[in-house]
């Protein structure tokens, strides 16, 4: 039997059918609420139950008093308090047969994908957002649009090779006319377009590919706001795409660049700063006070990276995340 799900202090109410947890039925009624990972393991779904009854697996990602709403399946009638809340169309989000135009390796281990979309048809994202690759067994993997959403007619992944991976080993092998089938837009990583805050952006590795997204688009979009980014990686193989930090380096005016490099060597060689990306926060912002952070990479960098920014005065609702976690996507 259904469950009624209602958000509190609203008449917004949606079903939860039985099996189904409370975000993705949620995202069918078209409501969002803050995610990422839809695993359990971002933390970004936390919200509050307020009424019934809910079960939930242990998370180390669930803030005490809180529930993991992509965990979450409601046993009874629930009344929730969601961090924030919005509606969304559930039906634009569409699926497209694209076609490779350029594979090429922009690192040791990473491969930048571009893909074409059918004559005519263009794609709706924000920003930030991200898609989904469906393989030939059904099967789906999660990666955010790094081109800018003006550029409408072709998509471009940013994808990292990982040992094993049943997509990652197929993908230096795609040639050009071979064709994928994706469904976007995903995922609520969007910049705040009404706030004029100072941006500080922390990527690891490919999670630089939503914030290309989001800084081509405030340089098309004539955005002022200050911007800092740190991009890490273990080596100078990590920071792979340079020329685009290069051209918003020209483009943004109040743009700083830290790279942020593990590898001694590579970081002296670079001028990078030695160390993680939490160090680097420490060493390189006093106050981050009306800052907002949007971090992107893997779930542990991310969860230090939150902390880090916090002890220096960021208020923890204007921390934005994306979180990478490699496999299967979740279940729709
Ligand atoms: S823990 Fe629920 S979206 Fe990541």
């Amino acid at each position: 039997m259904a469950h009624d799900i209602r958000i509190a202090g609203t008449d917004l109410h949606f079903a939860c059918e039985p099996g189904e947890n409370i975000l993705d039925a949620a995202l069918k009624a078209g409501i969002e609420m803050p995610y990422s990972c839809r695993k359990g393991v971002c933390g970004n779904c936390a919200g509050g139950v307020v009424a019934g009854e809910v079960v939930s697996p242990p998370s180390e990602a669930k803030p005490a008093g809180k529930h993991l709403y992509c965990q979450c399946l409601p046993l009874s009638n629930v009344e929730l308090a969601p961090a924030a809340w919005h509606r969304i169309d559930p039906s634009a989000r569409k699926i497209f047969t694209v076609k490779v135009f350029r594979n090429t390796l922009a690192s040791e281990d990473v491969s930048v994908l571009q893909l074409r979309l059918p004559t005519g048809t263009r794609a709706k994202f924000k920003a930030g957002q991200y898609l989904q690759v469906t393989l030939p067994d059904g099967s789906r993997r999660s990666y955010s649009m790094a081109n800018p959403p003006h550029e409408s007619d072709s998509l471009q992944l940013h994808i990292r090779h990982v040992p094993g991976g049943q997509f990652t080993q197929i993908v230096p092998r795609l040639a050009v006319g071979d064709t994928l089938q994706v469904e976007l837009p995903f995922g609520n990583f969007k910049l705040r377009e009404d706030s004029t805050a100072a941006m500080l952006c922390v990527v690891g590795g490919t999670g630089f590919a939503p914030v290309k997204s989001l800084l081509d688009d405030i340089a098309k979009k004539r955005v002022h706001r200050p911007v800092t980014l740190l991009w890490g990686g273990r080596d100078r193989r990590g920071l792979y795409l340079l020329s685009a930090v290069e051209r918003w380096q020209k483009l943004l005016p109040g743009f700083t660049f830290l790279p942020v490099i593990e590898d001694a060597g590579d970081a002296e060689a670079l001028g990078a700063f030695h160390g993680r990306l939490d160090d680097a926060i420490r060493a390189h912002c006093a106050d981050l006070t009306g800052t907002e952070a949007y971090c992107c990479g893997a779930p542990a960098m991310v969860g230090a990276v939150r902390k880090a920014a916090q002890e220096r005065g960021l208020d923890a609702q204007l921390f934005f995340s994306d979180v990478f976690v490699p496999g299967p996507a979740a279940d729709l």
